[in-house]
């Protein structure tokens, strides 16, 4: 009965650890079921040792189990010491040079991926993405292409993407973990890595290293499109005007005027300019999110302009601005969720997110 218990935990177990990578998966977040280079060479640094580790582990096993059974103690054997092996030169030469060539199986590849994936010889060859973190933010600037977004980064399929990434403040590091693994992103130096998705699809990365009490929402999205949807995002982006764009409704319209009434411009580019303090808006109304992390309906919306600190606590917006009252805020959101200058959209995109 006990064995049987014990057996049903382990399963419940397993089961919940099944569940859980399944719900990593809906959202294009796993390491398991890489869709980019670096995820890939990963997944296979962690077969490589899981695989060579559980064969070694079997065999300790096993040869323990016979020693065990073997050499124990019968009945009418008193004092009894089976044959001593110390020195034997055969068993110490199996035994040492086995873990050796076990240990030069892992280490051959392990040296080789790792130098590949820091390998950025190639970087100016390639689109290059200046990355900023940012408590709880991420600032994108294309580098040579004059666009500049925040949180939503839009890439091309099957081309390799050079990310140059410095942090305004603390250390916070960069994790796509479908796409490739993590890179830190420090105050002091820039590191640069690379993506390349062999997939079209929408997906989530994290912050990776503990940057302050909103370090668990500080997610964004890497968006992975064809060539040419690419391209067309590109001309859209550089295309928009923010002084010229009719804003689409009545309500959109009042919504700017309250938007620069209370200098949230301050600390909000939209447009090409590089003002840093606060994320981007240009194509605020096509982000998957809103701050990262929430669905972007109007409500939640208005929400984060009314009372920012409730949806990400210790952000650096809360208290920059005037109070402002929820139909004014309704107004703002007006305004914002119409910022879509370009045609590609998330769900062109194959989204994999729920929205
Ligand atoms: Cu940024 Cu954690």
């Amino acid at each position: 009965m006990k064995g049987w218990m014990g057996k049903f935990k382990v399963l419940s177990l397993l089961g919940l650890v099944a569940l859980f990578l399944a719900a990593c998966g809906k959202e294009n977040l796993t390491a398991l079921d890489p869709k980019g280079v670096g995820a890939q060479k990963s997944l296979d640094l962690i077969i490589i040792p899981t695989v060579i580790m559980s064969f070694v582990f079997l065999v300790v096993m096993v040869l323990l189990v016979l020693a065990l059974i073997k050499f124990r103690k019968k009945k009418g054997q008193k004092d009894f010491i089976p044959k001593q092996v110390e020195g034997n030169k055969t068993l110490e030469v199996v035994w040492t040079t086995i873990p050796i060539i076990l240990l030069i199986i892992i280490a051959v590849p392990t040296v080789i991926y790792t130098f590949d994936l820091a390998d950025d010889a190639d970087a100016s060859d390639h689109l290059n993405i200046n990355v900023t973190g940012n408590q709880y933010w991420w600032h994108f600037d294309y580098e040579g292409l004059e666009i500049q977004t925040s949180q939503d980064v839009y890439i091309p399929v099957n081309s390799k993407v050079y990310f140059n990434m410095k942090s305004s403040d603390v250390i916070h590091s960069f994790w796509v973990p479908t796409l490739s693994g993590k890179l830190d992103v420090n105050p002091e130096n820039e590191n640069t890595f690379f993506l390349d998705a062999h997939e079209e699809g929408v997906y989530w990365g994290k912050c990776a290293e503990f940057c302050g009490p909103s370090h668990s929402l500080m997610d964004f999205k890497v968006v992975v499109v064809s060539q040419e949807e690419f391209e067309q995002w590109v001309a859209d982006m550089q295309n928009f005007d923010p002084e010229t764009a009719e804003p689409a409704t009545d309500a959109a319209a009042q919504g700017r005027e309250l938007f620069n009434e209370n200098n949230c411009l301050g600390c909000h580019a939209i447009g090409s300019s590089a003002a840093a303090i606060g994320p981007n808006l240009t194509n605020f109304g096509e982000r998957s999110r809103l701050a990262g992390i929430e669905e972007m309906t109007k409500e939640k919306l208005v929400e984060w302009i009314v009372n920012p600190e409730l949806i990400k606590p210790g952000n650096k917006m809360t208290g920059k601005y005037p109070e402002v009252s929820q139909d004014d805020a309704a107004l703002i959101a007006e305004y914002l969720l119409q910022l879509s200058p370009s045609e590609i959209t998330t769900e062109d995109a194959g989204n994999g997110i729920e929205q």
